[in-house]
């Protein structure tokens, strides 16, 4: 048997392994509802304790239901453009790419340097695949996605990492993103002020990392951190537990489950630049 891949990560950069392993976890367990077994393959090759990952029921059954949230709306977006460009920010080791490539898209994949070599030795990467190491509030990192997609259908995805930036640094990315890709929809995944403040994943904190921006819906979004854009959707995922259990709707709604819950928005950043970004 091969020696397991060695990862030396730290803080936000190590929590990708976290939700590597529920979608993993989840792709083995009695009922699945999304199957991901490039994630459980990844899991078996990559040398790391995943002990608290196991143990995090809260951490793990919100990365299933944000899974479950996010690829209807992915999926709808290709189907809807096709040879669309995908920008996956903050990627981790996430495998979405294996599950709904249409055989069109071209499907970037960016991270932090370390995190982006780390993917590169495991999955490597491809013509209609490519990897972008950079910060997501780098501006220069948009000069990398190739100037005939960036003109194109452009579908950002920001899932699990406006939580571990603050506001200042969520304003810098979504400013980054209008200016360098204007059109672009973009899906970003946020915690509610309360869980961001409150909310404790003992796998996350055992990594040093702490939740820190934390927004109410698009709405907030667009008027505090992402002038320019058009709220165009905000889909809580109590939305996607009550559609896999219809009879919990009633408890949803009179509790304040909606407030805790974290949720996607979709955005849509100006076709045009309008001087909107000025100073973000
Ligand atoms: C919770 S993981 C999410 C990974 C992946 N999206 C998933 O759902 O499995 C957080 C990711 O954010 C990345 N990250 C943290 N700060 C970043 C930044 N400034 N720019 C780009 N990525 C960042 C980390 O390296 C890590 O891969």
């Amino acid at each position: 048997m091969s020696a397991r891949e060695p990862v030396d990560l730290t803080g936000a950069s190590e929590t990708m392994l976290l939700t590597l392993h529920a979608r993993a976890e989840h792709t083995l367990s009695a009922r699945p509802r999304f199957t991901d077994w490039a994630a459980v393959d990844l899991v078996g090759r990559i040398d790391y304790d995943f002990t608290s990952a196991g143990r995090d029921r809260l951490m793990s059954d919100g990365v299933v239901l944000r899974t479950l949230t996010l690829d209807p709306l992915v999926a709808g977006y290709l189907a809807t453009h096709r040879g669309a460009t995908v920008v996956n920010v903050a990627c981790g080791l996430d495998t979405r790419f294996n599950r709904l490539d249409d055989g069109a898209a071209t499907w970037y994949e960016l991270d932090l340097p370390p995190v982006i070599e780390l993917r590169r030795r495991l999955l490597g990467e491809g013509p209609r695949h490519p990897l972008i190491a950079a910060s997501a509030t780098d501006p220069a990192w948009p000069r990398q996605v190739r100037p005939e997609s960036a003109a194109g259908d452009v579908l950002v995805i920001v899932e699990g990492l406006t939580m571990y930036l603050t506001a200042t640094e969520t304003a810098q990315m979504m400013s980054v993103i209008a200016r360098g890709l204007p059109g672009a929809t973009v899906l970003v995944e946020v915690m509610s002020p309360l869980f961001a403040r409150y909310g404790r994943e003992r796998s996350v904190v055992g990594t040093g990392s702490r939740f820190s921006y934390g927004c109410s819906g698009a709405a907030e979004l667009c008027r505090t951190v992402a002038p320019g854009y058009t709220a165009l959707h905000d889909i809580p995922f109590t939305n996607t537990i009550v559609r896999y259990h219809p009879w919990l709707g009633p408890v949803v709604r009179v509790t304040p489950a909606n407030r805790i819950a974290s949720r996607m928005l979709v955005v849509r950043a100006l076709r045009v630049g309008l001087g909107l970004f000025e100073g973000v």
